[in-house]
């Protein structure tokens, strides 16, 4: 048996969860008249109402205290301290040290003055293509930008571009491309003029199969010889610049990032640099300042007035005590339809894991699956069953008050159906067969900024941070990646042969063979 699960504050919330058996939240609201007031908290503008959860006090108090006995206080110290808390690669996980500022060491040296100096040329390279100063093929000014990049150095970009799009006029138009699907390059490129437009390549490694083969897909059609300099016309985000130096990208357009950042925490890194290049490097640091502003709530906050805690908490609530096997995020927001993506990275790479730091196997269920798409399309897809399936999930409604548009009654509706949806799940209407008291978080913005968007961002970062550190695994390696993309290498000759494949279980075969008759009409 786990530590875990023997652990005091387990086996509290173990008999704490048998008297939940029958409790209905319209219940806990009748015997609290202040249960929103003392079920939300406030961080700057941004609102997180925990109300509507299966959970009075006393289920506060015990998930906390997990949480604390669980060393959640040091491990906060250690990960703002740079200690080397992704044991199994042995590095420090730093990317709040991106948007911090202060002086962190790792092995004894101070990485700020090098985070502040990559700024620095994040700021000198944007504003020179936004004010046409660096120039294109020819001197042209840059109207396009491509961003070739998958996993963490495509998901955040993309998601704060699309977010953060009111803030663009006058940027360089991203798009961005991650799959190794060539649909997906052909679409890109087709409206695009070679001549006037840039690509950045984003890979930690610069060896990931399907970064590198869009790359020389893309750096063919800029008309780039393969091994010339390529000027401004390629840039690369990398932590391996004799890889990208290969490729063609010129010294001074290779952007460092460094193995304490991990991939799906990067986005405050150079990796942001196509966010900065779409709303400019005033607003990209303002993305920085607010995910610096939850890191400070994080670190500050007490436990039970924590949102990242809070958050992490219910989460483990309802997974370890419930077995809800998936969490929902559902933005009230077209800005954030990638919200839900981004968000499955960084929490299902981080959790989904069954061993622990020490090397246990678990007897627990850890990383929940997440899930989800903008409101209010998914009401008229999944949330029947969210309504009266047989399965509890949980769920994070997200909206903002004031939107970008100017049609206030499009928005009256938007927000109509969210706040209606959450208090249907929970109030249900038995007699009609909703039997209701079913969990949502509610999460208001005021204003979807992209101060904002960075204190969003970096709440689930530290949420996924404090779960982990209750299950005791590791959140900043991704070992579970690396199989598929071995076997994928291997059978990529196979496919390429004129020989019937012969080497793998039935099924591969088969299903090989089939490809390899059919793939020319
Ligand atoms: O999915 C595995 C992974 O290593 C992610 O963690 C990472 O964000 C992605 O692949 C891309 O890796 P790279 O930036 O090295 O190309």
């Amino acid at each position: 048996m786990s530590t875990l699960t023997q652990s005091r504050a387990w086996l509290a919330l173990k008999l704490h969860r048998e008297q939940f058996a029958a409790t209905r939240m319209t219940d806990l609201f009748a015997t609290d008249p202040q249960r929103f007031k003392n079920f939300s908290l406030r961080v700057h503008d941004v609102l997180l109402d925990y109300s509507k959860n299966l959970v009075n006090a006393e289920t506060m108090q015990l998930l906390v205290a997990l949480a604390r006995e669980r060393g959640l206080g040091a491990e906060i110290q250690r990960l703002f301290n740079g200690d080397k808390i992704n044991v199994s690669e042995d590095r420090a996980v730093l990317h709040t040290a991106l948007r911090d500022g202060v002086p962190v060491r790792v092995d004894g040296n101070d990485v700020m003055p090098e985070v502040k100096a990559t700024l620095a040329r994040m700021r000198a390279f944007a504003d020179g293509v936004r004010d046409g100063s660096l120039g294109g093929r020819g001197g042209r000014k840059i109207t396009d930008v491509i961003n070739v990049g998958i996993g963490g150095s495509h998901l955040g970009p993309a998601l704060a571009t699309a977010a953060l799009a009111p803030y663009a006029a006058g940027g360089s138009r991203v798009h961005y491309i991650s799959n190794v699907d060539a649909a997906a390059v052909q679409r890109t490129l087709a409206p695009l003029d070679p001549a006037t437009t840039i690509a950045i390549v984003e890979s930690k490694t610069f060896t990931t199969t399907e970064t590198l083969t869009n790359a020389k897909l893309v750096r063919d059609w800029l008309g780039v010889p393969a091994g010339a300099d390529a000027g401004n016309q390629l840039v690369a985000v990398t932590a391996n610049t004799r890889l990208a130096a290969e490729f063609g990208v010129t010294t001074d357009r290779v952007f460092p990032c460094w193995d304490w950042v991990g991939g799906r925490y990067s986005l405050w890194s150079a990796m942001g640099l196509p966010i900065a290049l779409g709303i400019g490097m005033d607003n990209f640091e303002k993305l920085l300042h607010g995910a610096r502003e939850m890191d400070a709530h994080f670190r500050d906050a007490p436990f039970d007035r924590s949102m990242p805690v809070v958050l992490a908490v219910l989460g483990v609530w309802y997974n370890n005590f419930f077995g809800a096997a998936s969490q929902a995020i559902l933005p009230y927001d077209e800005s954030l339809a990638l919200l839900p993506a981004h968000l499955q990275q960084l929490d299902m790479e981080s959790s989904g894991k069954q061993v622990t730091r020490d090397g246990e196997t678990v007897d627990y269920d850890t990383g929940m699956i997440i899930w989800g798409a903008t409101g209010t399309n998914a009401q008229h897809s999944f949330f029947q069953l969210l309504h009266q399936g047989t399965r509890l999930v949980p769920a994070d409604f997200i909206a903002v008050c004031e939107p970008h548009h100017a049609m206030p009654h499009s928005h009256a509706i938007l927000l109509s159906n969210f706040f209606a949806q959450t208090a249907a799940l929970m109030n249900g209407a038995p007699a009609d067969g909703f039997p209701g008291n079913r969990p949502t978080n509610s999460i208001l913005v005021q204003k979807l900024t992209p101060h904002s968007l960075g204190m969003l961002l970096a709440l689930y970062e530290h949420k996924v941070f404090v779960q982990n550190t209750i299950w005791g695994i590791n959140a900043f390696d991704q070992p579970g990646v690396e199989l598929g993309k071995r076997l994928a290498s291997g059978i990529l000759p196979d496919l390429e042969a004129a020989t019937a494949a012969g080497r793998y279980d039935a099924s591969t075969t088969g299903l090989i063979n089939f490809y390899k008759i059919n793939r020319h009409s």
